[in-house]
């Protein structure tokens, strides 16, 4: 008795313990939901960052109850997923759930037990669990076969996070678009779907019933050229991944990290916003939106008209046109838009031509505008032939050629152009000779000529005056935040701050100045929009003139490096120790808060790209400067790699990183930042990887595995662009072919001559220039076992020894994206028996 006593007190102490660990396993707000535990309205699931949250909410004042995913500490609740939009629980049913079902699938159970809404997995699945990730993603992992069946990141909603994809309208079976709620209460899917479209290259669009409301015009590498606001700083929010033969292109907006996190949002009115979210006040707000003005609403001025938001009215047709119904125009209706003043050149029948003695048609050229929809694509025409193409065809009607997409013509009606207060691209309209003539009095203006100048006038005036107001409130609002940010940590940062100046005061106070950030302000003039030279891979770049009037380059560094003041320190120490006449010098930094810049010379002539791919000053580009630029650049690559105490790796080398001096020397640029930058850790956090598409050795795009050969890769390219004249941007290839591949063909049908750039002309000495396709064809191998060194390299470009054959290129980048690739290159690499390993600079 006594024996069956003691066995029932452990039975019941077992049961207690496990309702305890049970209990416990739900105080600490799982993010894993098991197969026995189903999720009560109460109850829900953290991810083990703590930034997401999954559970049941009401919408707004509806009493409709939903399953979503929000933020998780933040007092305004932002809804950015919902699984069952369309199939909302009552709310006096207080016995519904989450389970895994036996199948496997994710379920919503009401109180009767009913299934209301089901992940639909096909299959039998016995061992999965449902995890929310760090990224805010819910996924089924199969535990058997360590699969994932399901992911919320798969179905977005009205929320674009980083990790989700944007895909093509029609190329995703459903997937991959964001669709608009109803209203703020009722997450039914609206009618408003935002997506890529199915072209070349690809835009951004939201549609209503399958009608564009607001289209962000096209993908140039970078950005979207119709939304202007991108120039200004949001380029780097979003990266676009080309298409490849089985998915479209798609759109991901990138993690800077995992609390700052940026995220595209789709209002019920279709408002398209970049929103943020604030981990210094736990709070979110909105980076930009879209249709800002009447003239962002797609269309908003009909056929051959013009959108100008700070004119009334804002609408006016196109230059040699003019309404098609005046009435209805001069009332405020342009739907119908208009139509062409006088006939074309080209249009004109032979009897008509003989009676009028007419000149041929002319361009006319609008300048900062937003380039129409539907155009056709002709990648790799320069400026003159995409004119002669245009003029050559009566039915073009307009064409342009904008920096990285090359040749773009409009054969269709001309629609939804729109005139920006700045940046924007130029048009060459196809005019008559009369229309074109500025001579000639167009007279659809009551206006005189005098009277508009001058309204213009007032009008940019008024413009520039708000735009630098808004900046400079910019500028100080993010001064404000950043000296929060210092009482915030002031027990910390501040004196860090102070003992790092001292320290390197110290330390050796003649070797790299070290400024302040107010300074810094000064030096670039608020870090003012004509200031700006450009965008790199880390952040924006500024021209400033030093107290001594010296010229420099200031490098705002973007995102956060996270790594620490003194890291970052000793980093930018070692790298301005490195000095070579072909690398860009380093002037000085500036490490305040959250702030860090570092100040280079100024370079005059700007990067190699400006030239190389700009068809009138690539002429200036003779020969012998191509040939010194390239071993310049070799023999630059050839100290960072071996020579330098440092050994760095660059990552990130393309043409845009080669400066140039006054007298054509090249300078590689943004050396060292990738490794001050901790970007293996980035890599392993974000999945974003840092390089560009295309200059990438093929083992760094599939997995990050990095060496000094990634750099002999991306230098192979490089080199081919410079023999080539042209950019090896992937996916402007109409035809799928492969640049690398494309070059190897040529060289071994003996053809190579023919990559070389024609403005070359005579200057070339053909043996050389064959001989730099040769190099770079080593350089590009697929296997980082195939590439010489660059210490090779620079001795095979002025050598005459015998070089290797190239290996035909297999790797294709352009099918870079999927599994199967992957395993393609591991099997590539295995037959070749080359076991690839993690080489680091020291
Ligand atoms: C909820 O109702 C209140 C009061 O009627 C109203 O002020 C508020 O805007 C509503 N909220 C939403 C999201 O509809
Ligand atoms: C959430 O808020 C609490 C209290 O406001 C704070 O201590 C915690 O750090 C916050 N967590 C995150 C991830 O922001
Ligand atoms: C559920 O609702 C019923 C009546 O609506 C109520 O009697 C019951 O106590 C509620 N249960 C819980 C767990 O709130
Ligand atoms: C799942 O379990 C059932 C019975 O419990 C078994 O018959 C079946 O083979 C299992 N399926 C898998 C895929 O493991
Ligand atoms: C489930 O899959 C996701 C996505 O790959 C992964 O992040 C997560 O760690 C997996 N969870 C488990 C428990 O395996
Ligand atoms: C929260 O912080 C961000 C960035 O520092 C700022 O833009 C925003 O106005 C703040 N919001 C509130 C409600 O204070
Ligand atoms: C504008 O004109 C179009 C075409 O003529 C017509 O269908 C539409 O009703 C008009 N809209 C208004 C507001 O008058
Ligand atoms: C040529 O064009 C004129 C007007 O432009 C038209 O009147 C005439 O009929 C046309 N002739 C032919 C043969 O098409
Ligand atoms: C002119 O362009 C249109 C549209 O691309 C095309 O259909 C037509 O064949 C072209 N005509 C000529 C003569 O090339
Ligand atoms: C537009 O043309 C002007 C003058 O030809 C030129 O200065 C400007 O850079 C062009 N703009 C673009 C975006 O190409």
């Amino acid at each position: 008795m006594g024996i069956g006593r003691s066995i029932e007190e452990n039975h019941i102490c077992m049961t207690f313990l496990y309702v305890l660990i049970i209990s416990l396993r739900y105080c600490t707000a799982a993010d894993t939901l098991l197969n026995d535990s189903p999720i009560s309205l109460t109850q829900t699931l953290v991810s083990s960052n703590q930034v997401y949250e999954l559970g049941f909410f009401n919408p707004g004042n509806s009493t409709n109850r939903y399953l979503g995913i929000w933020f998780k500490n933040i007092t305004a609740k932002k809804i950015i997923w919902v699984a069952n939009r369309e199939n909302p629980l009552s709310v006096s049913d207080n016995r519904s759930s989450l389970t895994i079902a036996n199948d496997g699938n994710l379920r919503i159970l009401d109180g009767d037990q009913k299934t209301l809404w089901s992940t639909n997995v096909r299959g039998q699945f016995n061992e999965t669990i449902a995890q929310l990730t760090d990224m805010g993603n819910f996924c089924i992992n199969d535990t058997a076969s360590g699969s994932i069946l399901w992911e919320s990141f798969d179905y977005p909603g009205n929320s674009l996070l980083p990790g989700m994809k944007l895909g093509t309208k029609g190329n995703t079976q459903g997937k991959h678009l964001l669709s608009s709620w109803k209203s703020e209460d009722d997450p039914t899917p609206g009618d408003f779907v935002a997506g890529l479209s199915a072209e070349q290259p690809p835009q951004i669009f939201v549609w209503r019933n399958s009608k564009p409301t607001w289209r962000g015009g096209h993908w140039d590498g970078g950005k979207f050229i119709g939304i202007p606001e991108q120039d200004a700083g949001y380029s780097e929010l979003v990266t676009l991944i080309p298409g490849n033969s089985r998915e479209g292109a798609y759109l991901v907006v990138n993690l800077l990290n995992s609390f700052d996190i940026n995220w595209l949002y789709l209002q019920p009115d279709g408002v398209f916003q970049m929103k943020s979210r604030y981990r210094v006040n736990d709070t979110w707000g909105t980076s930009w939106e879209v249709p800002l003005n009447p003239c962002d609403v797609y269309g908003a001025c009909g056929a051959f008209a013009i959108c100008t938001y700070t004119t009334s009215p804002i609408c006016a047709c196109l230059r040699g046109f003019v309404p098609q119904m005046k009435d209805e125009w001069a009332k405020g209706n342009w739907t119908r838009g208009c139509v062409r003043r006088s006939e074309l050149f080209c249009e004109k029948n032979e009897t008509s031509l003989a009676s009028s003695n007419t000149k041929p048609d002319q361009f006319h050229v609008l300048r900062g505008i937003k380039l129409p929809d539907h155009h056709q694509y002709f990648p790799y025409m320069d400026t003159d032939e995409c004119q002669q193409w245009c003029m050559g065809n009566c039915s073009c009607k307009a064409y342009a050629y904008v920096q990285g997409i090359y040749c773009m013509v409009w054969t269709e009606e001309l629609v939804d152009i729109e005139q920006f207060s700045y940046g924007g691209q130029n048009l060459s309209l196809r005019l008559s000779y009369v229309d074109s003539d500025p001579n000639t009095n167009l007279g659809e203006k009551p206006n005189g000529p005098a009277l508009r100048i001058s309204l213009i006038t007032i009008g940019v005036v008024l413009l520039l005056g708000a735009f630098v107001f808004c900046l400079y409130r910019w500028t100080s609002n993010k001064k404000g935040r950043e000296t929060n940010l210092y009482h915030l940590n002031s027990e910390d940062g501040l004196v860090l701050r102070d003992t790092l100046q001292e320290d390197v005061l110290r330390q050796d106070s003649s070797e790299l100045p070290i400024f302040e950030f107010k300074q810094i302000i000064a030096v670039t003039d608020h870090f003012s929009y004509k200031n700006k030279l450009g965008e790199g891979g880390f952040g924006a770049v500024y021209k400033g003139m030093l107290d001594d009037g010296q010229q420099v380059a200031v490098k705002r560094l973007s995102g956060n490096s996270g790594q620490g003041i003194e890291e970052f320190k000793n980093e930018i120490m070692l790298i301005s120790k490195l000095q070579h006449r072909n690398l860009v010098k380093l002037l000085g930094c500036c490490v305040e808060g959250k702030e860090r810049l570092l100040i280079y010379e100024y370079m005059p002539n700007k990067s190699l790209d400006t030239f190389l791919f700009d068809p009138k000053k690539r002429r200036q580009l003779d020969w012998a400067t191509r040939f010194n630029i390239i071993q310049g650049i070799g023999r630059g690559l050839v100290y960072l790699h071996r020579d330098s105490c440092l050994r760095i790796i660059h990552r990130d080398l393309k043409c845009s990183n080669i400066l140039l001096d006054e007298k054509m020397n090249p300078k590689i640029s943004d050396f060292g930042l990738a490794r001050s930058f901790q970007i293996t850790q980035e890599l392993a956090n974000t999945r974003r990887i840092v390089g560009t598409y295309g200059y990438m050795s093929p083992e760094y795009a599939m997995g990050g595995v990095i060496s000094e050969k990634s750099d002999v890769f991306s230098y192979g390219v490089m080199l081919l662009e410079i023999m080539s004249g042209k950019r090896n941007t992937e996916f402007i290839h109409q035809e799928q072919i492969y640049p690398l591949a494309h070059a190897w063909k040529s060289w071994k049908e003996g053809r190579g001559i023919e990559l070389m750039d024609q403005e070359l002309g005579g200057s070339t000495c053909v043996s050389e220039g064959l001989r730099c396709i040769h190099v770079a064809l080593l350089c590009a191998q697929d296997l980082p076992k195939d590439r010489p060194t660059m210490t090779e390299v620079v001795s095979m470009l002025c050598s005459e020894t015998q070089l290797p054959e190239p290996k035909e290129p297999l790797f294709t980048l352009q099918r870079l994206s999927g599994n199967s690739t992957r395993q393609e290159y591991i099997n590539l690499c295995s037959i070749n028996a080359v076991t690839i390993s993690m080489i680091e600079g020291r």
